[in-house]
């Protein structure tokens, strides 16, 4: 048996009293102001990347001498773990790995290794994923997975290698990243999910040959539209592709039909080939927002708690953790006050989120102040 598979009680989360069974799902849960349980924690272990995609960290913008995060200001594996450990005792279920660029933090399986030890308060092992731009996932797939990575998301705009070289903004080949996809599969990675960021006049041409290279590969594709993210891409409405105009280019050639969403909350829309050859997925978040059933915290890699994608601000989780007195406490008594403490910040920012940006959206809302994806966590 391998390591992680093993039930650790050591590691399995407390329930925490007065969490009562949600009406979203039917399971103990965390409600907001909207009755939408706290289930997903997505954490951003790095603000860096490799990439300049032109819809997340133009080149022009985030050039050489952008000030990204000091290492002291990252949180350590430690510190994740242990935030993470408060999420999963409140009702978390899947842990997912972002950046910036998740594999350019070093020693990453190690933080793996940590997170695939910790339970949900009735035993389960919780669902840890990871969103990569598969650029060196060639070296990391094998180690990820041996400590304990269940699934990986790898983003690929287009198999068109000059499109995608223009697209990922550092002139990268796409070759790589298929390397790196082949590794996740050699590793035992199954499925796979990849994600195509859809950019009109950028790489609509490329829907759907990626349509038949996932098919063939047994990959779960999903289209993402493209979102008004952060403020430095210059979005504007023209560039989206919306779902709906995918998914009719694809079914032109490629016939589709709706399939069942796999859990509330899911956030693409399935649709599967009529001639069984898999699934696609969309992701509406412009011209179909999921607001409703967003289940979704983000856990920046300084630290803060953000609610929605779309948030201007934070909360520090970091201070609570740095606090005088109890920073890299080992001894437990500090240890569960400093527990206690993030879970009291989790459970009343939680209780009070009223977040729901993509519905209430508009050309104007596009341009308020937030924070870049990157730096929130994707
Ligand atoms: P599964 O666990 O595989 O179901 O993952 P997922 O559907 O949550 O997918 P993933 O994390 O890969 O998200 C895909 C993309 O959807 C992200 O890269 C974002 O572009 C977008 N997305 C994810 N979560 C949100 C969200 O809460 N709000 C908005 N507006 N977009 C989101
Ligand atoms: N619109 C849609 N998706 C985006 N991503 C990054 N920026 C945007 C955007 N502006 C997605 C990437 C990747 C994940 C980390 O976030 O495609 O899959
Ligand atoms: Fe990097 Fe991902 Fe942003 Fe591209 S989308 S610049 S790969 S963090
Ligand atoms: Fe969730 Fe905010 Fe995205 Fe709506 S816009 S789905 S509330 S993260």
């Amino acid at each position: 048996m391998e390591p992680h598979a093993r039930p650790d009680p050591a590691a399995a989360a407390t329930p925490t009293p007065g969490l009562v069974a949600n009406e979203f799902d039917g399971k103990p849960g965390l409600p907001d102001r909207f009755g939408r349980p706290l289930r997903d924690l997505r954490i951003s272990v790095t603000d860096r990347c490799n990439f300049r995609c032109t819809y997340c960290m133009p080149a022009e913008i985030f050039g050489r001498d952008f000030a990204f995060l000091p290492h002291s200001e990252v949180l350590t594996f430690e510190e994740i773990t242990s935030i993470a450990r408060v999420f999963v005792e409140l009702g978390v279920e899947k842990l997912r790995i972002t950046g910036g660029e998740p594999l350019v933090r070093r020693d990453l399986p190690t933080l793996l290794a940590q997170l695939a030890r910790l339970r949900t308060p009735d035993g389960r092992e919780v669902d840890l994923t990871l969103t990569t731009n598969g650029s060196a996932l060639k070296a990391l797939a094998r180690p990820l997975r041996d400590a304990g990575l269940k699934r990986v998301t790898v983003s690929l705009d287009s198999l068109d290698d000059e499109v995608f070289r223009s697209m990922n903004g550092i002139d990268f080949p796409v070759q790589r990243v298929l390397d790196g996809i082949a590794a996740a599969r050699e590793a035992g990675f199954d499925p796979i999910k990849v994600n195509m960021v859809v950019k009109r006049g950028t790489n609509e041409e490329s829907i759907v040959p990626m349509a038949r290279w996932a098919r063939e590969q047994g990959a779960i594709l999903r289209f993402i539209e493209y979102m008004d993210v952060g403020t430095a891409n210059g979005w504007a409405m023209d560039d989206v592709v919306t779902a709906k105009q995918i998914v009719a280019r694809i079914d032109a050639e490629l016939p589709l039909e709706p399939a069942q969403a796999n859990y509330r909350g899911e956030v693409a829309e399935r649709w599967r080939y009529k001639d069984g050859g898999g699934e696609v997925g969309v992701i509406a978040s412009v011209s179909g927002p999921f607001c409703g059933d967003c289940t979704r915290a983000r856990l920046s890699a300084e630290g803060k708690l953000y609610t929605c994608l779309f948030a201007a601000k934070g909360h520090d989780i970091r201070a609570l953790l740095r606090a005088e007195g109890t920073a890299g406490a080992t001894d437990a008594g500090l240890a569960a006050e400093r527990d206690a403490a993030v879970r009291e910040l989790v459970d009343r920012t939680w209780r009070a989120r009223v977040d729901r940006y993509s519905e209430l959206r508009t050309e104007a809302t596009s341009h308020l102040p937030r924070v870049e994806m990157f730096a929130m966590g994707g």
